[in-house]
C-alpha cells in the first residue's frame, strides 16, 4: 500500500512522523475521506472545498492549490490497487516545541494520505438494516469542522458497539437529533424524507448532498429543518449515509424496531436511486 507523506510517495511501513506533530499531541488537524468508483475520486472539488473549510475554522493555511491537490490524489489512486477504493486525506499544522498557541512563526504543515479498499455493503446489511442506539451530542460547537480530535465520535460509536449496534444517533441539549458519531442521520415521516440543517452542530456530508439531490430529482416529497427528538422515535424510517456506507436502513433504535423492523419503502427508493447514481454518474465522471 503506497501512502503520501510529505512530498513523498512510501510504503507504509516507511512512514515516520515526528512525536511532536501536533496532531500526535493536540489533535490539532484536519481530514476528509474521499470515495473513489472506478478510479475516479467521487465529488473532488466539493470534498476539496470541505476541506478547505476546515482549514479555514482551524486558520490553517492550505498547503495545497486544488490542482496540486486533485495532482496528488490522481497518483495515490493510480498507486492503489482497486477499481473502488477511499481516500483518507490529513492535514496538521506541523511538528513544534509542546505550546498550545500556534507555533510562530508557522511551521510546515504535515501532509498524509492513505487508501483503503472501498466495498460495498454487504447484502445482508442491506436486507436487515442495522441497529443503532440515541445518545447524547456531547461534541464542541464546531462539528461542521472535520477535525482529526475525534475522541468524542470515538467514545460515541464505542458506546453503540458495546451495545452491539453500528452507530449512534446523536441528541443535542435532549432536543434535537443532529447526526452519527460518523454519518448523517435522515428521518422519514409520512413519505416525506427529513433531513436536519448544515449548521455548526454537523459536519456537511457529501453523501447527504447526494441523497437531497436524488429526492429533489425524483420528485421525493423533503424537508431540511431541525429534527426533534421525538420525531426520531416515532420516525417510519430512519437512514444512515455516509462515503463509506452509502445509505442504509437502521431498522432497530435503542433495541427497539424502527416501526416494522423492516427497511422501509423511502430506503429502497432511495437506495436503488444511489446503486444507479453510483453506476452512471459517480463511476463515469469526476462529479
Ligand atoms: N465520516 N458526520 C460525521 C461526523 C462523519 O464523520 C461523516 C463521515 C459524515 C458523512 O459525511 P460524508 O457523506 O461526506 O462521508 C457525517 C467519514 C466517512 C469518516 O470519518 O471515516
Amino acid at each position: 500500500m503506497a501512502i503520501y507523506l510529505n512530498g513523498q510517495f512510501m510504503p507504509i511501513e516507511e512512514a515516520k512522523i515526528s512525536v511532536l506533530d501536533r496532531g500526535f499531541i493536540f489533535g490539532d488537524g484536519v481530514y476528509e475521506v474521499i470515495p473513489v468508483y472506478s478510479l475516479r475520486a467521487f465529488r473532488l472539488q466539493e470534498h476539496l472545498r470541505r476541506l478547505q473549510h476546515s482549514l479555514d475554522g482551524i486558520r490553517l493555511a492550505n498547503p495545497h492549490s486544488e490542482s496540486e491537490w486533485v495532482n496528488l490524489v490522481n497518483q495515490l489512486i493510480a498507486r492503489n490497487s482497486g477499481e473502488d477504493q477511499y481516500l483518507y486525506l490529513h492535514i496538521t499544522r506541523g511538528v513544534a516545541k509542546r505550546d498550545h498557541a500556534f507555533p510562530q512563526p508557522p511551521v510546515t504543515p504535515t501532509v498524509f494520505m492513505m487508501s483503503s479498499p472501498l466495498p460495498s455493503p454487504p447484502a445482508e446489511l442491506l436486507h436487515s438494516g442495522i441497529a443503532c442506539i440515541t445518545a447524547p451530542d456531547n461534541r464542541w460547537l464546531r462539528c461542521d469542522i472535520k477535525s482529526i480530535a475525534l475522541l468524542p465520535n470515538v467514545l460515541l460509536r464505542q458506546m453503540a458497539v458495546d451495545a452491539g449496534c453500528a452507530e449512534a444517533i446523536l441528541i443535542r441539549n435532549n432536543e434535537f437529533m443532529t447526526e452519527g458519531a460518523a454519518s448523517n442521520i435522515f428521518v422519514v415521516k409520512n413519505g416525506t424524507l427529513l433531513a436536519p440543517p448544515k449548521d455548526n452542530l454537523m459536519l456537511p456530508g457529501i453523501t447527504y448532498d447526494v441523497v437531497l439531490e436524488l429526492a429533489a430529482a425524483n420528485g421525493i416529497p423533503h424537508e431540511v429543518r431541525k429534527i426533534a427528538v421525538a420525531e426520531v422515535f416515532a420516525a417510519d424510517e430512519l437512514l444512515l449515509t455516509s462515503s463509506t456506507r452509502e445509505v442504509l436502513a437502521i431498522t432497530q433504535l435503542d433495541a427497539k424496531p424502527v416501526s416494522t423492523g423492516k427497511p422501509g419503502a423511502m430506503f429502497a427508493r432511495l437506495h436503488k436511486l444511489y446503486q444507479e447514481f453510483k453506476r452512471d454518474v459517480m463511476r463515469k465522471s469526476q462529479d
